[in-house]
């Protein structure tokens, strides 16, 4: 009866960040939780597995043909403040949420500003910045489970460690705790974080940090970058010359061209420091 809901044979990379990738069988934009509860029983009645997509921020696709379910979560994309509080669909753009929350003087959000991607993301990958993780603010949140069904997940339930986090399902809505603050002052540590940002990390076809940091004061950029990969490029890929844990789609990279530069990256940093680097990065292989 939903099964119009399935699209077949989608190009990925335009759903990522990154820009590379194959195809994959099948393709949904739940907008009810009615549907997004039909498309986890269809998957798993049919055996095919399924991987739930927000902004596309931190996710590279190989490039081949997966049998795979993407189920991409933008069309929940409703927000509701209350008091110092708001609540966020996994579709809602982090960015613009923080922007909402600074208009209200909802202070909490604003040294998360500039990270890509969405609610969704943000909490499954426990997104961070500048001394900020969503850990922090979220008070609890509301999951598909593998069944199909809802549940309310407390904050220490969701399982959130550093870039991680450990629940079993889909992120439906988060909730988070903000603090009353002078909405100028708000919009001033947005700035100050945004032109941070822009010296030290950069724009354009990218998904974020590739590793995560092997020691909360060890930067696997520091690392990357002393091992010579600042710059480095193979085929169309590159190891940003601003940040070097940061690789760059700079002109039309495969996905292998990425997940050589990955290797390399651990091999070089592996042979200087002794240290195994592991991907922050969904790959999708
Ligand atoms: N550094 C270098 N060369 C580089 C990159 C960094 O020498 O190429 C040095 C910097 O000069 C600085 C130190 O390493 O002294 C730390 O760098 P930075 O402040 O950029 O922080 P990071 O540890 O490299 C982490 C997060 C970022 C987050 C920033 C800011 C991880 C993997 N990275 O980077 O998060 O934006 O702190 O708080 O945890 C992400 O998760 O995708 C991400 C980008």
């Amino acid at each position: 009866m939903r099964r119009d809901l399935i699209s077949e044979n989608i190009h990925i990379a335009r759903f990522t960040t990154m820009g590379v990738g194959g195809t994959v069988k099948y393709y949904a934009e739940p907008e009810s939780i009615e549907g997004l509860s039909y498309l986890i029983k269809w998957a798993f009645d049919k055996g095919i597995p399924y991987f739930v997509l927000g902004g596309g921020s931190d996710v590279i696709f190989d490039n081949k043909d997966f049998s795979l379910l993407v189920i991409n979560m933008g069309k929940f994309r409703n927000f509701e403040f209350e008091d110092t509080g708001v609540s966020a669909q996994a579709g809602v753009n982090l960015n613009k949420l923080i922007r909402e929350c600074a208009i209200r003087g909802l202070s909490g959000f604003e040294n998360l500003f500039g990270i890509p991607g969405s609610i969704g993301g943000a909490v499954s990958k426990n997104a961070g910045a500048y001394g900020v993780e969503v850990k922090d603010l979220i008070t609890g949140a509301r999951i598909m489970n593998l069944e199909g069904d809802i549940e309310t997940l407390g904050r220490d339930e969701l399982g959130l460690s550093y870039r991680e986090s450990s629940f079993d399902g889909i992120l439906i809505e988060a909730s988070f705790s903000l603090s009353e603050g002078d909405p100028d002052k708000i919009q001033q540590q947005m700035k100050e974080i945004i032109k941070k940002r822009n010296l030290t990390q950069p724009r354009g076809k990218t998904s974020g940090c590739i590793f995560k940091n092997p020691e909360p004061d060890l930067s696997a950029g520091y690392l990357l970058d002393r091992a010579g990969l600042k710059g480095f490029r193979i085929g169309g890929a590159m190891f940003s010359n601003i940040h070097a844990n940061f690789i760059v789609n700079v002109d039309n990279a495969s996905a292998e061209d990425i997940f050589s530069l990955i290797d390399e990256g651990k091999r070089r940093v592996f042979e200087k420091f002794g240290i195994k680097l592991e991907e922050e990065v969904v790959i999708i292989k």
